[in-house]
């Protein structure tokens, strides 16, 4: 079966800045959950940008098999390391029923299915509660909640533990694993990557300099320092 999410020589910089991508290369298989861990400024975000094609990369990205186009973009779930404001109906409800009913699903089901994804990130209690009352961690997880609810066939999440506690932190773990969906999360969260990651891949300075199975990767203290996530 073809990698769900490949690349392959991706180079990127800013105007006239140095490389951020250097000739990074890696793929994620259907059903994989990958880390891709590194300090500050290694280029994380960067790369998630480039796979979506807001900034363009050289290189090839190949998105389910296929070449990259914006097309593909349906069949994945995002949430960027600083969610715009995706949500901004009078209620979490609304806001995440609203691309099911757009792609034909009845109201009913809709608001159903709205429900249980906010259930999955611990926001029951706030789905008649617009998105800007939230805090930022509460945000974050409504913006996840947004990424699900579609089931996509790819998730790729920015640092989503960025904003949330340590519990949120592992039920955000608990029900990516549980979900069992293709995920791609960037992250230096040691703790959520040993939870959530199958694999991580290491970026730092936009080269992968390692990867292998997550608890390989975590239990090099020596390295995991020299690559400075220690
Ligand atoms: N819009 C931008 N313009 C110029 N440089 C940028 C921009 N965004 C990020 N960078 C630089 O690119 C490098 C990688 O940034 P980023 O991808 O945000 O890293 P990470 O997500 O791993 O912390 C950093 O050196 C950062 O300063
Ligand atoms: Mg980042």
């Amino acid at each position: 079966m073809r990698p769900v999410v490949e690349a392959r020589g991706l180079w990127f910089a800013f105007d006239g800045g140095e490389p951020v991508l250097r000739d990074l290369s890696f793929s994620v298989e259907r059903g994989e959950r990958v880390g891709i861990v590194g300090p500050n400024g290694a280029g994380k975000s960067t790369l998630v940008w480039c796979l979506l094609g807001l900034y363009k990369a050289r290189g090839e990205v190949r998105l389910f098999g296929e070449p990259f186009r914006r097309q593909l973009l349906a069949r994945v779930g995002v949430v960027f390391q600083n969610p715009e404001d995706m949500l901004f109906l009078p209620s979490l409800k609304a806001d995440l029923a609203l691309p099911l009913v757009n792609r034909g699903i009845d109201r009913q089901e809709a608001d159903e299915r709205a429900r249980e994804a906010l259930a999955r990130v611990g926001l029951s209690s706030l789905e008649d509660r617009p998105a800007s009352s939230l805090s930022l961690g509460q945000r974050k997880r409504a913006a996840i909640a947004a990424a699900l609810v579609t089931s996509p066939e790819l998730l790729l999440l920015d640092e989503p533990t960025a904003e949330l506690d340590g519990r949120a932190a592992r039920v955000l773990a608990a029900t990516l694993v549980e979900l069992g969906a293709t995920t791609l999360a960037t992250s230096h969260d040691l703790t959520f990557l040993d939870r959530f990651a199958t694999r991580l891949l290491v970026l730092v300075d936009g080269c992968i300099v390692a990867t292998g199975p997550t608890k390989e990767i975590l239990s090099d203290a020596g390295r995991l320092e020299s690559w400075g996530l220690l």
